[in-house]
């Protein structure tokens, strides 16, 4: 029986923070390591340029995702580990998608309709105004990155959804024109992963500039979780832990009886900044060797880019002979 493919991109335009980590690269490293199905995990750099152009942090931001990935424990003799731009056929496959996309199913993307409901709140008299081609066409290469390798699980976040399903639209597409070709795609949304809040109380996130990286030194983490906010009640109230960020973090990393033993604590009138110290001194033991493994392979970058390369090598065994079968079904190939 042939086992199931699941694939996820990681856009490289930031250092992974907390909520990264809880929802997205916990959960696939620890899948990486079961057997049960192929698994493709990749940074995801040309989609990173729709959204930054600066070099630096590209570049930056590579080196740090792959070093984050690796020092978390990624398998990477079992998942397959590489870097989108080093696999040239996705971007063949890219135009090829392009060719039989319906510019209308684009249209109808939420990132896209997001951009222009700004420039006409804005009251611009260009709706598309600095909206680049790339963001527009943003699904079709994320399209490319999945049907390439025939994947059937992709694990993402809520607003990735509907990628997922323009995948298949397009997959579907295809297949209709040019015969079987592509398999249809489905998103994994868990349910259970923790959506962490960031420091401001609202949700972790880069574009809230309200994040804590997981990486940063430990004086920095102890600075970062003492400025997370919190109600004004006093040492000694007994206090709820829902909706209280510090709570939340500290459950997404600790044991059930763990939790539970805190629970009682917020009852009995933990102070916030007792709480505070509880949670870094918690955070930094769980951080504190992937955080050493991380510095190290951040001086290290010929191992990162050989793990690599390794990844591009066992890709391109998949993609080259399946571009080749693509490119024939749409009548390009040797006369
Ligand atoms: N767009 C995804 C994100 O921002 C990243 C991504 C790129 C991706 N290509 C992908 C995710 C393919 C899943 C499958 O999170």
């Amino acid at each position: 029986m042939n086992k199931e493919t699941v694939l996820t991109g990681i856009t490289t335009t930031g250092t992974p923070h907390l909520g990264n980590y809880v929802g997205a690269i916990r959960p696939a490293i620890e899948a990486s390591t079961k057997k049960d199905a192929s698994y493709f995990y990749f940074l995801a750099d040309y989609h990173a340029i729709i959204k930054c152009h600066e070099p630096q942090i590209i570049r930056q931001s590579s080196l740090e995702v792959a070093a984050s990935w690796l020092a978390l424990g990624l398998d990477t003799k079992n998942a397959i580990f590489y870097r989108q731009s080093d696999i040239p056929e996705i971007m063949e496959l890219t135009w090829i998608l392009t060719s039989i996309t319906a510019k209308g199913l684009m249209n109808r993307a939420h990132a896209y309709k997001a951009a222009v409901s700004e420039n006409e709140d804005a009251r611009s008299n260009d709706p598309d105004k600095g909206i680049t081609m790339g963001l527009f066409s943003y699904p079709v290469l994320m399209s490319a990155d999945i049907l390439m390798f025939k994947a059937q699980k992709i694990p993402v976040g809520r607003d990735q959804i509907q990628h997922i399903e323009m995948a298949r639209d397009i997959a579907g597409r295809f297949n209709h024109l040019y015969g079987e070709t592509f398999v249809l795609p489905e998103a994994v949304v868990d349910e259970n992963t923790a959506v962490l809040t960031g420091l401001d109380g609202r949700k972790m996130s880069k574009s809230y500039n309200n994040t804590i990286p997981l990486f940063i030194p430990e004086k920095k983490l102890r600075k970062l979780i003492m400025k997370i906010k919190t109600n004004s009640q006093a040492p000694e109230e007994p206090k709820e832990t829902e909706g209280c960020s510090l709570f939340q973090i500290y459950q997404a990393f600790a044991t059930k009886s763990e939790t539970e033993a805190m629970k009682k604590r917020y009852q009995d009138g933990i102070g916030w900044g007792e709480m505070k110290q509880e949670l870094f001194e918690y955070l930094n033991a769980h951080l504190k060797s992937p955080r050493e493994r991380f510095n190290a392979l951040l001086e290290d970058p010929g191992y990162l880019e050989q793990v690599l390369q390794e990844g591009k090598k066992r890709a391109r065994d998949i993609s080259v002979p399946f571009l080749s079968q693509i490119r024939h079904a749409i009548g390009i190939s040797k006369l």
